[in-house]
């Protein structure tokens, strides 16, 4: 390998929210941190060097995004996921969420209705209450180890909806959605009128032999009633550069979306951010494949280990994304007390099932983009809690 995803790299004091606000999360400094989506990876020369060539001059000010930046989005999404998106379809956003956000107030009114398929990341909940609207829940059906769509519920509940947030490949339950699935739900969507908001932040961590598939590629109707959020940052480990990609076909959608946008303002980017990105999409092909080859072997030694040795605990396999959903059910722990028992008797801070609403008691969500010397510490630490639980040896 060309990149070394072993090599340790030591995160505390670095004003790491995943390491620097575990006393505060945790109650605990110590707890070995596998929660908050980022990587404990080194970003790869080729994106720090662009980000040191953005300070060679010395001047930080206004500046333009370039062709080549909207190149780099294009070229990467036709040659990772063989769409074809224009460059008048792209706007930047600072991040993923506020993009939520901003089409919540782009498309709906106070005390409209959203849609949204839990358990699912918690910010889908946040951005549709603390603008004032409704949550709907469709929740999602676990079946054979693999989240499925409810579409009977679906189609029921979509009648007096607004919007449906899609999470594609879902987050935490690792799901990468399927031509037929996606079809179905886009095809519902359209006929019910309810607009879809594709997260697609994870769409380039998917494992073979799973492929993702833009939902606004299906068809040129779904496409129509489609918006669509990307970035750089999972993919890449960037979040702090607060940078993605908002992707539109529809002109009318596009108008309402950047007037919201317009009115707050920040839509111009940053010049770090949109430097790294496009060094990102340019030079990162090779990067992801080695990513992608050792996060999945990080996730084989997850499932082999629990199913040897701590069989109390089942692990659904993610088809994408590095984050692991695991059912602690058998546990037998309520509430609080699962959450606790990771922090207290393994000493290890993940997300709390419960966190990403209904379906989440009795699960945890664990990060595995970390090098593999601490996944097997932390399993062994876990093995060694449940069996003292269950009084095994
Ligand atoms: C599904 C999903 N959407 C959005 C985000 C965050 O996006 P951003 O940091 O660009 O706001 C995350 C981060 O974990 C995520 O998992």
């Amino acid at each position: 390998m060309k990149y070394n995803f072993d090599e340790p790299i030591n995160r505390e004091n670095t004003a790491s929210l995943k390491y620097d606000i575990r006393k505060e999360k945790f109650g605990n400094a110590d707890v070995i941190p596998m929660w908050v989506a980022d990587m404990d990876f080194r970003t790869p020369d080729f994106i720090v060097d662009s980000l040191e060539k953005c300070t060679e001059n010395d001047i930080f000010g206004y500046f333009l995004i370039t062709k080549s930046y909207y190149e780099s989005i294009i070229n990467w999404v036709k040659r990772h996921h063989q769409w074809n998106i224009k460059q008048d379809w792209i706007s930047f956003s600072p991040g993923v969420v506020p993009s939520l956000s901003l089409s919540v107030l782009a498309f709906t009114k106070p005390g409209d209705k959203i849609i949204v398929q839990p358990p699912v990341y918690h910010p889908f909940f946040f951005v549709i209450k603390d603008n004032g609207r409704q949550v709907v829940e469709n929740p999602l059906v676990l079946n054979n180890g693999r989240y499925t769509i409810d579409f009977n519920d679906l189609e029921n509940k979509l009648k007096d909806v607004k919007i449906l947030f899609l999470s594609n490949p879902q987050n935490p339950g690792g799901t990468v959605w399927r031509r037929e699935e996606l079809k179905q739900l886009g095809e519902l969507c359209l006929k019910q009128n309810v607009l879809v908001v594709a997260d697609e932040i994870h769409s380039d961590l998917v494992f073979k032999p799973n492929t993702f598939i833009p939902l606004a590629s299906i068809s040129d109707e779904i496409a129509d009633n489609t918006i669509t959020f990307i970035s750089s940052s999972k993919t890449f480990n960037m979040a702090g550069l607060s940078s993605s990609s908002v992707i539109i076909s529809n002109k009318k959608l596009k108008e309402k979306f950047d007037e919201v946008m317009h009115t707050i303002h920040v839509g111009l980017g940053n010049m770090f951010g949109i430097a790294a990105t496009e060094a990102a999409y340019t030079n990162g092909d090779e990067w992801l494949q080695q990513l992608l080859e050792y996060v999945s072997g990080n996730i084989d030694f997850v499932e082999n280990y629990i199913k040897e040795r701590i069989p109390k605990i089942r692990m659904i396999r993610p088809e994408g994304t590095y984050l692991i959903w695991l059912d602690c059910r058998q546990l037998n722990l309520k509430g609080d007390e699962l959450n606790k028992f990771f922090i207290e008797k393994a000493n290890i801070g993940m997300n709390d099932g419960r966190t990403f609403g209904t379906g989440g008691e009795g699960f945890m969500r664990l990060n595995v983009a970390c090098q593999r010397k601490i996944i097997e510490k932390a399993l062994w630490n876990i093995e060694n809690a449940v069996k003292y639980k269950f009084h095994e040896s």
